[in-house]
């Protein structure tokens, strides 16, 4: 439970790696435009992250642009730059600090088991970054930074979100400062928590995916996202008329759930509503669907893409304010664990 001397607080954040995808608007970025309403907000450009991927590690330009993309996706998504604070990781050196801080509080034991970084290096963990082993360290210190206690993410990132609070507790029972930092808590909530491929219903969407028609980017225009439902995998039976029909059939379970989630309706309204169907008549409501949705975000990114220099002051301003609420609270860790200033 968080204690509830601390203030609620929202924080979240995207890697800047390749265009965003349904999956993370869907999953995230509709329940950051939605906490922002009632909460205090972060949000953030984790550039920092990026470094750990190979498309962001050696390619300055890309991760730049990447930076720009990911900060133009958010506002054109429904995020409020006078509502929330919006920046990028590295422009606030208190993350990477408490990322050291937390380094030393982390257990190698509990990195071990983390499934994202085995996922990731893949076969040859001795070939993997030490960054993107200690990827949920630094992950930790952008949340406690602010003592965040609520993280908008997908279920992907759960994991994550526990070893957050792990170190949380770890660091106040070590240093004997009870209730210094609040356990952070996920907030997974939507119909659409997990979306998955398009080819693969067993398969996460994902920007690393090597088949662009395993997912829809949040740049797709009105042809390509016709086309990628029009392919995506099904099977031959008609649509199910209850959550029961779902078993065994991941791809049919993925296409309702998106479309639940994208007309914001409960999962039942959609099955209710096309129980009995053939795939193809639900597929182009789908499309139609997605297309009206998705491309009014599309053409906003663009236009907002058009002035990088007004995105990149927006960036600046967000980061003083960012940095404002983080030195308070390194100025305290510092003192608590002991080094001299
Ligand atoms: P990233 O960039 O990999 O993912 C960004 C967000 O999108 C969600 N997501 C999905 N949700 C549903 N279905 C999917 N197929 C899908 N794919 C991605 C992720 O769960 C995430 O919410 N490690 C974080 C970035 C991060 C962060 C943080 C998040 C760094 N520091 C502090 C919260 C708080 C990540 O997964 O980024």
């Amino acid at each position: 439970m968080t204690a509830p001397s601390h203030k609620p607080l929202v924080f979240s954040g995207m890697q800047p790696t390749n265009t965003l995808h349904l999956g993370n608007y869907l999953g995230a970025l509709k329940n950051w435009v939605r906490l922002q309403q009632t909460m205090d907000a972060l949000y953030c450009v984790v550039d920092m992250h990026a470094l750990t991927q190979d498309s962001g590690y050696g390619h300055a330009k890309d991760i730049a642009q990447a930076t720009r993309e990911v900060t133009a996706a958010y506002i054109a998504s429904g995020v409020d730059p006078a509502r929330a604070v919006l920046f990028n990781q590295s422009q606030v050196h208190e993350h990477a600090e408490l990322a050291w801080v937390f380094n030393c509080v982390a257990r190698l034991g509990w990195l071990d088991r983390m499934t994202q970084f085995k996922e990731k290096s893949g076969k040859h963990k001795e070939r993997a970054s030490v960054g993107l082993y200690t990827y949920p360290v630094l992950m930790a210190a952008d949340i406690l930074a602010y003592k965040a206690t609520h993280v908008p993410v997908g279920e992907d990132q759960k994991q994550h979100l526990e070893l957050a609070r792990d170190i949380a507790q770890k660091f106040n029972s070590d240093f004997d400062a009870p209730d210094f930092f609040p356990l952070p808590e996920p907030v997974i909530t939507g119909t659409a928590t997990r979306v998955m491929s398009l080819r693969d219903g067993t398969k996460k969407m994902s920007k690393s995916d090597e088949s662009d028609y395993s997912r829809i980017n949040l740049t797709d225009d009105a042809d390509a996202i016709a086309q990628k439902i029009r392919k995506a995998r099904t099977d031959p039976a008609p649509l199910p008329d209850s959550e029961k029909g779902f078993e065994g059939r991941p791809e049919a379970e993925n296409l309702v759930n998106i479309f639940a989630a994208l007309a914001d309706e409960s999962r039942n309204a959609t099955i209710a509503r096309f129980a009995g169907q053939q795939f193809s008549s639900f597929k182009n409501e789908l499309a139609e669907l997605a297309v009206a949705k998705l491309t009014p975000i599309a053409a906003e990114m663009r236009r907002l893409l058009s002035d990088p220099a007004e995105i990149d002051g927006l960036l600046r301003r967000g980061a003083e304010k960012a940095h404002a609420l983080s030195a308070p609270v390194l100025a305290d860790v510092k003192r608590v664990v002991g080094f001299v200033s």
